[in-house]
């Protein structure tokens, strides 16, 4: 049996993509992105899917995608922002290396504000990440083993602090 050697969770904007591809680098694995699978699966955007099926049909989706992922890949696994809502999605993070990418909306907000690319975070940006944060920090401290501050760190750093948090 196979399992990653890490699984990054955390809010959008946080860069847990990013990382991965950095982590993966660095401990010679690669890594494997939840979107990006549910986007190569179903042909289509995150955000057509959400506006087409609704935000119900992408949470089971980025399930069935996600204990795939936590199954098979050895590498670095990142996890979409909400996939921790999704109770079988945090039993499936039981024992696992679970490293929550944490970050303050200061952190996130030039980054993500008005790009359009997050379904959940599209009008009154400051106040919807404020209100998912208060609904899912708990859900990321749940399934952690470590946390991470990205604040005022670089990918790379954040990376580092993530291998030394392993
Ligand atoms: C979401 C986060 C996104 C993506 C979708 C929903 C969320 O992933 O799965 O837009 O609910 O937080 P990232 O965290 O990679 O941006």
């Amino acid at each position: 049996m196979t399992s990653p050697l890490a699984v990054l969770v955390g809010p959008p904007g946080v860069g847990k993509t990013s990382v991965a591809r950095i982590l993966a680098d660095r401990t010679g694995t690669t890594a494997r992105d939840t979107d990006e699978d549910i986007v190569r699966i179903t042909g289509r955007s995150v955000v057509r899917i959400f506006a087409e099926q609704g935000e119900p049909h992408f949470r089971s989706l980025e399930h069935e995608v996600a204990a795939a992922a936590l199954r098979e890949h050895s590498g670095v696994v990142a996890l979409g922002g909400g996939a921790v809502v999704h109770p079988g999605t945090r039993a499936a993070l039981r024992g696992l290396p679970v490293v929550f990418l944490d970050a303050a909306l200061g952190d996130v907000r030039d980054r993500l504000r008005g790009n359009g690319s997050r379904p959940l975070l599209r009008e009154n940006f400051s106040e919807q990440w404020l209100e998912l944060m208060s609904v899912r920090r708990p859900l990321y401290l749940s399934v952690a083993r470590s946390v991470v501050s990205t604040h005022g760190r670089t990918p790379g750093q954040v990376a580092d602090a993530v291998l030394a948090a392993l």
